[in-house]
């Protein structure tokens, strides 16, 4: 899809559809919607004022100008009150229009985004509306071949201004929004691609497909490599199947030399059957997903790169699939990390955090300022907080606090649970150093208090996304199914710590 930013004013313009907005409860129209129904013989205002629109947040309005205007169609929503206005909403109602025009088989459209007094810049707007168009166009049909002229898809998007100091800093804002959403696309993608499509092999192949730009290298570790470095708790997971496993190295060196690594860390089990403990077969096919931690840093990374971001970053990918195979890893085998540490496995279902062991331990070869890890890891995180919650655990305030503000701006939840040292009784082993579940009491905690053993005293947090990586209802901007979450997460936690220059 195409972004436009251009001067000009939304009441001149040829286009499928005009995008405006409206508050709820306001008695006059703000902006360009104000210009456009005045041209229209205050349409806009009767609609209201019969109250077939209010205002509600995504409520949607089609009204056709019947040549009032160089516009066909003026499209009209909602964004609630005023004073709860956000990046979030306005990404949400751009979204909700995107689809309606979309829906009318409409291929462009355009907007303009002076909403009267509101507590957010231009160019923060319009990044919020085009992450908003893009994220919620998202459509997964590379699989689909029969009736394909039904996939409708909207092409060109314009955002419009009158001066053109707003035009410069908006087209910059476009440009960056353009590469995070396409990080976060990349992202569902590979989510949503099917695990006889998506092996370690094809995760690996992506990952150095996106390493293709300045600063950016990737390597990629296979079975001889990962056994000769020790990394025995990844190929114990993947022992139980034909395909090997991959190691991904995604290294991006914006920063100065001098300057500290950040460490970025996924999961990328490419299915999880849950191995000899084998799950029940009720949604199974889900845990194709179960990579999304993964997919995220490898999109992280290439949105950094993408954006010139003053940092160096590293993501490491451990992937593998968790299949019950006559050479599977069982319950009661003891598998020694590459830390050297030793893990009693209680069941091969918790496999996510053995693979993370190995990962955690070599990103301290880095040395980094923070290590950072995502994974589907535990079904118990959406016991606790639900499916649309981030579970963060981890050793460092500042750390902490930086995700959260961060969260704040991408509107992704993040909440935190607690690393108290009780939580390690229940992962001490019997016959070696821990065990891989520590039963279910505390499951989402323990699981962290494990990877916690790996971190070398790095400052880390870890994301526990088992229950906003996929979705089974969709949100405003989020559409069923993959949803790409921690990358924007991630990229903003960069941009906000990166701002200022390096640290
Ligand atoms: N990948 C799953 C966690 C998961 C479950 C993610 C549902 C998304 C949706 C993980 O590998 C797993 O199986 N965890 C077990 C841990 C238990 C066996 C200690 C779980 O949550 O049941
Ligand atoms: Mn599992
Ligand atoms: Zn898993």
């Amino acid at each position: 899809m195409k972004i436009n930013v251009r001067k000009g004013k939304l009441v001149e313009v040829v286009t499928g559809a005009a995008v405006v907005i409206h508050f709820e409860g306001e008695a006059g129209l703000c902006g360009a919607a104000a210009e456009l129904d005045e041209k229209c013989g205050g349409v806009i205002a009767d609609i209201i004022r019969q109250g077939d629109f209010t205002g509600r947040l995504n409520q949607i309005s089609v009204i056709y100008s019947l040549g009032c205007l160089p516009a066909k169609r003026l499209v009209v929503v909602g964004l609630g009150k005023r004073a709860d206005f956000s990046s979030e909403r306005l990404r949400g109602a751009f979204s909700r229009a995107a689809q309606q025009i979309r829906s009318l088989n409409v291929k462009e459209f355009s907007t303009s985004l002076d909403f009267g007094s509101v507590d957010l810049a231009p160019d923060r707007a319009a990044e919020a509306a085009v992450e908003g168009v893009l994220l919620g166009l998202y459509q997964f049909t590379p699989f689909k071949t029969i009736e394909r002229e039904n996939i409708r898809e909207v092409l060109e998007f314009t955002i419009l201004d009158g001066e053109e100091n707003n035009v410069r800093a908006i087209r910059d804002a476009a440009k960056t929004a353009e590469i995070i959403a396409g990080a976060v696309l990349f992202a569902r993608d590979i989510v949503s691609a099917p695990a006889n499509e998506m092996t370690p092999t094809d995760l690996a192949n992506e990952a150095r497909a996106s390493a293709k730009g300045k600063n950016i290298r990737c390597r990629i570790l296979g079975t001889g490599e990962i056994k000769e470095l020790g990394m025995n708790a990844l190929l114990g997971v993947a022992a139980g199947s034909d395909e090997p496993p991959r190691f991904i190295v995604l290294e991006y060196r914006g920063g100065k030399k001098s300057s500290p690594f950040i460490a970025l860390v996924g999961k990328g089990l490419t299915f999880d059957s849950g191995g000899i403990s084998i799950k029940p077969s009720e949604k199974m096919d889900q845990m194709k997903s179960d990579m999304a931690g993964g997919a995220a840093v490898i999109a992280a990374v290439r949105a950094a790169a993408g954006l010139g971001l003053p940092v160096n970053l590293v993501g490491l990918v451990p992937a593998t699939e968790n299949l019950p195979g006559g050479k599977a890893y069982k319950p009661g085998d003891i598998l020694k990390s590459l830390s050297g540490k030793t893990i009693e496995i209680v069941t091969t279902d918790a496999e996510g955090r053995l693979i993370l062991a190995d990962a955690l331990t070599y990103a301290g070869r880095y040395k980094p300022a923070a290590i950072i890890d995502l994974a589907t890891l535990t079904g118990a995180c959406i016991v606790a907080l639900g499916d649309h919650v981030i579970g963060m655990m981890g050793t460092d305030d500042d750390l902490k606090r930086e995700i959260r503000d961060a969260a704040d701006v991408t509107g992704e939840r993040v909440w935190e649970l607690p690393l108290w040292e009780e939580y390690d009784e229940l992962i001490k082993g019997d016959a070696a150093d821990y065990k891989n579940s520590g039963g279910r009491a505390g499951e989402a905690i323990t699981a962290g208090a494990f990877l916690g053993k790996f971190t070398g005293g790095y400052p880390w947090v870890h994301l526990d996304i088992a229950g906003p990586a996929w979705l089974t209802k969709e949100k405003p901007y989020i559409p069923k199914g993959a949803s790409g979450v921690g990358v924007r997460l991630l990229v903003q936690f960069l941009r906000n710590r990166y701002r200022e220059g390096e640290k």
